[in-house]
Order: structure tokens, then C-alpha cells, then sequence
């Protein structure tokens, strides 16, 4: 090949070089394609502008600095425009993110969501604050509690068979007795405690958690709450009890509430009762939830055994009393018309955020 074929060959090259550089560079409309351009003609490896310089040395004396300057031309020209284009680019692109992004500071500002009380706790709040009004004091107990509380010096003695009837969790630690450590399966605990803190009269009130060895079933859980209300002081008889249960029957559901006495039994009561409420959900037709009796117990009480007053250091002669334990997650169903007692357990906000 001459000398002048070989120049001729490059000048064309480099006219092209920049025609065909028009035409992509107006197709190139974003940041990766500008970029993959800028390889096409600079890359160290094949790049097109590296490609023609090495050529350049083919090129006759007499010519070369025509070339060169060309060439040099094509280059600058190139690596102007992409660098204006890449430029405009990134500006409107940065433009068309802070649109996007842009915030509205005058908008109303999106409330959070906010929780609510559980159906359970409201009925506990609302019989706390029932029996505040009738100026009962409220005392909370523990949950995790001895032998003597739970049972013992509630007439439960050691073998007594009604233990059989409030099996419950045992805990890896013992009290001063070598007895293990429960979690209550009442809270007639607190009727102890209570009385061993203030001499009669006492008008105590304890709202909590309790536990107990059961199958969950429509109406039992191994963990439920109950409300446990006692009062000791001269001459009360059983129609204090009688006239307070209904009280707050009335008060929970209604005038019209229909609540029935029966008599039951309790170590740390005599007489005992448990008093039932007509089952909402049938009205007492008899349905799963009441067990087909159209009723459903809520509570069990009775007048203080003399024995536990004894047992708290209070004479049964010159004082006596009357106690109740009610299931506060019964009333919750009751109230709340919840057939199923694991609904309230189980944290469904679909269920939860309709009280
Ligand atoms: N503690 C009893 C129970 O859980 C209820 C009760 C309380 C009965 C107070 C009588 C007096 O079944």
C-alpha cells in the first residue's frame, strides 16, 4: 500500500469517525450510554481515537501535521461533547429526582396508628372503678406465689382433694418451707396478704392474672383473669354478698340482667355459691359457649371461712366477711359478645380494634 493510499485511508477514517460520533451521540440519551460511547472512543483497549493516533505513523511526512490536527480535532470535539451532553444529563436527571422527591410541607401530616385498651382491661378498669366508688381499696398480689398464700392458709390443706381442682404450674424454686413455688391459680391470695397487712374492717379489691393446668376449650385458657373482691367487718352477713353481686351485675350488664345464685363449694368459704349470668349468645337457649345450659358461671363466692380469718389472725367471733372471685375474661365475653374465649388471646387486630 503507498504512502498516499494509507493517508487518504485515515483522513476518511476520521471524517467518518466523526459523522458516525453525530449520529450516536444523538441516540445517547442517558448516563450508561454516554458512557459505553466514551469506551468506544477512548477505552485503552480498542478505543477508536487511541486506534487512528497509532495509525498516524503511516501517514507521509508532509501530510502529518494535517492529520494530526484533524485528528486532534476529532478528539477534543468528541471529548467536549460528551462531556456537555453527560453534563445536561446529570443535571436533569438530578432536576427530575428532587421532583419526584420533593415534599409537600403544608399537607396534613399521616396520624400514626393508635393502639387501644384491650377488651379485658377495659372490663377490669371498668370494676375497679365500680368498686372504688364503693370506697373498696385496690391492692394488687403477686402472680407467682407460695404454697401458704395460694393454698394453705386458705383451708386448702395438703392433701385436701380440692387441689385437684386448681392444678397449676410449679416453678424450679422453693419457699422457706421447702414448698415449691406457683403460679396462683386465684387470686384469693390477695384475701391473705390483705389481711395480714390492715386489721379489720378491710375492703379490698384485685384485679390480675391467674393460672391454671386446663385444656383451652370455648371458655378456658390455662391463663385468665379474675377480679377478687372480699369484706371483713362487724355483723356482714350473706346479704351484703347477695346485694353486692348484684349491684354489680346491674351496673356490668344492665338493669335487666338476669344473674342466678347456686349453691357450690370452697374450701375458704361457708356457705360458698357461684353465680351465673343468662348466656348472651343464646339467651339461654343452650348453645357451645354456655355448654347447652343457656347460662355461664362468672364467679364464685361466699362468706370468709372463719378458719382463714383465724389463719390471718382475726377473730371469727367479733368479725366476719364475704369474698368473690370473678372471671374477668368471661364478662369480657359476656359484654363484648365473644363466643370464644381464644379470641381474646390471640391479638387479632381484626377482632381487637372493634372495642
Ligand atoms: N377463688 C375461687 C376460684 O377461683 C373463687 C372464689 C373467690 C370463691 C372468693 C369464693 C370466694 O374459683
Amino acid at each position: 500500500m503507498s504512502e498516499h493510499d494509507s493517508s487518504t485511508d485515515i483522513k476518511q477514517a476520521i471524517e467518518e469517525s466523526g459523522r458516525e460520533f453525530d449520529g450516536r451521540l444523538a441516540t445517547a440519551n442517558a448516563a450508561v450510554a454516554l458512557d459505553e460511547l466514551r469506551v468506544h472512543y477512548f477505552g485503552r483497549k480498542g478505543g477508536l481515537i487511541p486506534a487512528l493516533f497509532s495509525r498516524l505513523k503511516e501517514v507521509p511526512k508532509d501530510q502529518k501535521k494535517d492529520t494530526g490536527d484533524a485528528l486532534n480535532k476529532l478528539r477534543d470535539r468528541i471529548e467536549s461533547e460528551l462531556k456537555e451532553k453527560t453534563d445536561r444529563i446529570a443535571v436533569s436527571e438530578a432536576a427530575r429526582k428532587e421532583a419526584r422527591e420533593q415534599i409537600d410541607v403544608t399537607l396534613p401530616a399521616r396520624l400514626p396508628q393508635l393502639g387501644h385498651l384491650h377488651p379485658v382491661t377495659l372490663v377490669r378498669q371498668e370494676v375497679e372503678q365500680l368498686f372504688r366508688e364503693m370506697t373498696y381499696t385496690i391492692d394488687p398480689g403477686p402472680e407467682i406465689e407460695t404454697d401458704w398464700y395460694n393454698f394453705e392458709a386458705l383451708n386448702f390443706t395438703p392433701d385436701h382433694p380440692a387441689r385437684d381442682t386448681q392444678d397449676t404450674f410449679f416453678l424450679d424454686a422453693w419457699d422457706s418451707h421447702r414448698l415449691p413455688l406457683l403460679l396462683r391459680t386465684h387470686t384469693s391470695n390477695v384475701q391473705i396478704r390483705s389481711m395480714e397487712k390492715w386489721k379489720p374492717p378491710v375492703k379490698v379489691l384485685s384485679a390480675g392474672r391467674v393460672y391454671r393446668r386446663d385444656e383451652i376449650t370455648m371458655r378456658r385458657s390455662p391463663m385468665f383473669h379474675q377480679a377478687e373482691g372480699f369484706i371483713v367487718d362487724r355483723g356482714i352477713h350473706i346479704g351484703h354478698l347477695r346485694a353486692t353481686l348484684e349491684f354489680v351485675v346491674q351496673r356490668l350488664f344492665g338493669a335487666d340482667a338476669k344473674a342466678r345464685m347456686r349453691p357450690s363449694y370452697f374450701p375458704f368459704t361457708e356457705p360458698s355459691a357461684e353465680m351465673d349470668m343468662s348466656c348472651v349468645f343464646c339467651k339461654g337457649a343452650g348453645c357451645g359457649t354456655c355448654s347447652q345450659t343457656g347460662w355461664m358461671e362468672i364467679l364464685g363466692c361466699g362468706m370468709i371461712h372463719p378458719q382463714v380469718l383465724r389463719n390471718c389472725g382475726i377473730d371469727p367471733e367479733e368479725w366476719s366477711g364475704f369474698a368473690f372471685g370473678m372471671g374477668l375474661d368471661r364478662v369480657a365475653m359476656l359484654k363484648y359478645d365473644i363466643p370464644n374465649i381464644r379470641t381474646i388471646f390471640e391479638n387479632d387486630l381484626r377482632v381487637l380494634g372493634q372495642f
